[in-house]
């Protein structure tokens, strides 16, 4: 037992610095630094720091209470180093090595990754090792990330759910789709190399490794982020036994399952740009952004033919009682100027919106429209009086036209080249 000063001369540097966000975990959390402290290898120096989001079940406070008991004399190897803001710090002793649990309170539950973030800002030492307080990820592996990461300081020691001799427990079926099925987008979408479990909360890694990313501070997952941002980056995976909660409820939600895809699409978009272009490269993504105007220009079409279709139909029956004609000229106009509208903001992505340039291009866009008109009714013509069936030739007729007006939006109202 040492006091003051003395303690502070005392503090050996930390090998490692074990993160765990909690929200929620009063049950788990004081057995789980228990047997973290049980798990530790003899030589390692290390520090666990909860990173609690103001859980209202009190998880912060009983950390808290926990280490004010350490700074009692009566409790062995322990000892409390005082409070200071918003955090609290107890030390121990154990023989010869250090052991010291901090927790960082936040004000309100603000997501995963930031938490994390804050808890390795926090943190002092070389290593950090990061994993959930649940007792899903067994105490008992820590001693195996430690030893695989001090053998290779470079690289990223991940606890896998998915390789041959992990297996996980007590998830029902929707939850392990839902689990693969973002390690599947995942590794399809992402460069991150050949690894089974690129979205587990169970890894260790250094910290300056770590500190050299800019991660996002988006999302659940933070070890996609890093494997996507630190290139070239070994990864060695150890299997483990993944067991659901034994108390308390996942934080994982409809939300986060959002958040993930956009967190997959930021690092797709991060990748496509961090990656020296190549001309194939060019060639595909102009192929890829022609197809998406295509794609964009026939849905506008398709909303213009039921908006067409939907207000002919209600002027002409119901409301206003109009002579059909007039009710379907009202539906063209008015399916012409939504189709122009949403082509102009969502097809072509043309952000100018000057008064006379912009009913320039509408006028332009209405004749376009009508020449259209006009070409699907004389190719229909041709077709069938060349001996093609009505309905073939009304799809050829539609599909040519539609072509051709698409072609002539995109050189001469929008101004761009049909192929760049
Ligand atoms: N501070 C803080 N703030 N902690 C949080 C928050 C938050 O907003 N949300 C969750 N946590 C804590 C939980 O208390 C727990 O310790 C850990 O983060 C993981 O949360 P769970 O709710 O238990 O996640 P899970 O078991 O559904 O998800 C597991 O699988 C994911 C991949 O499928 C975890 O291992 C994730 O880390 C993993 O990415
Ligand atoms: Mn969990």
């Amino acid at each position: 037992m040492f006091q003051g000063g003395e303690l502070i001369s005392k503090f050996k540097e930390i090998d490692f610095s074990i993160i765990i966000p909690t929200y929620n975990e009063s049950e788990n959390i004081l057995n789980l630094i228990d047997a973290i402290k049980c798990n530790l290898p003899d030589n390692i120096n290390a520090e666990v720091i909860i990173v609690d989001d103001n859980s209202p079940d009190g998880t912060g406070s009983i950390v808290e209470d926990y280490i004010r008991t350490c700074e009692n004399p009566g409790y062995s190897g322990c000892s409390y180093l005082g409070s200071s803001g918003n955090e609290s710090t107890a030390t121990g002793d154990f023989e010869s090595r250090i052991f010291r649990l901090r927790v960082v309170h936040r004000k309100i539950k603000f997501g995963l990754i930031p938490a994390i973030l804050n808890g390795i800002s926090a943190s002092t030492g070389k290593y950090i090792l990061i994993m959930d307080a649940d007792f899903s990820h067994p105490p008992e592996t820590i001693p195996i990330l430690i030893r695989e990461l001090i053998r290779d300081p470079d690289s990223i020691v991940v606890a896998s759910r998915y390789m041959l001799g992990s297996s996980i427990k007590g998830w029902p079926y929707k939850r392990r789709l839902l689990s693969t099925s973002a390690v599947k987008i995942a590794k399809h979408s992402l460069r991150i190399g050949n690894i089974s479990d690129p979205i587990s909360g169970f890894f260790a890694i250094s910290r300056n490794v770590v500190e050299n990313v800019n991660i996002d501070s988006m999302g659940y997952k933070i070890l996609l982020e890093i494997l996507v941002k630190v290139k070239g980056v070994r990864v060695k995976e150890i299997p483990y036994t993944f067991v659901d909660r034994r108390s308390g409820t996942s934080k994982l939600d409809l939300s986060v399952a959002l958040d993930y895809i956009r967190s997959v699409w930021r690092l797709y978009r991060y990748g496509q740009q961090s990656r020296p272009k190549q001309k194939s490269d060019t060639e595909k993504r102009s192929s890829v952004r022609f197809l998406s105007k295509v794609g964009r220009f026939y849905t506008v079409g398709a909303t213009g033919l039921v908006i067409n279709f939907l207000i002919s139909y209600v002027l002409s029956n119901s409301i206003t009682n109009m002579w059909y004609i007039h009710a379907t000229t009202v539906g063209i106009a008015i399916s012409v100027t939504t189709n122009f509208v949403l082509n102009k903001i969502w097809t072509f992505e043309d952000k100018q919106f000057q008064l006379g340039s912009t009913l320039r291009q509408y006028g332009l866009f209405a004749s376009i429209s009508a020449l259209g008109a006009a070409l699907q009714l004389g190719l229909l013509y041709i077709f069938v009086q060349s001996g093609i069936q009505f309905g073939l030739s009304l799809i050829f007729a539609v599909a040519l036209a539609s072509a051709n007006n698409f072609l002539l939006n995109k050189k001469f109202t929008f101004h761009e080249k049909i192929w760049d």
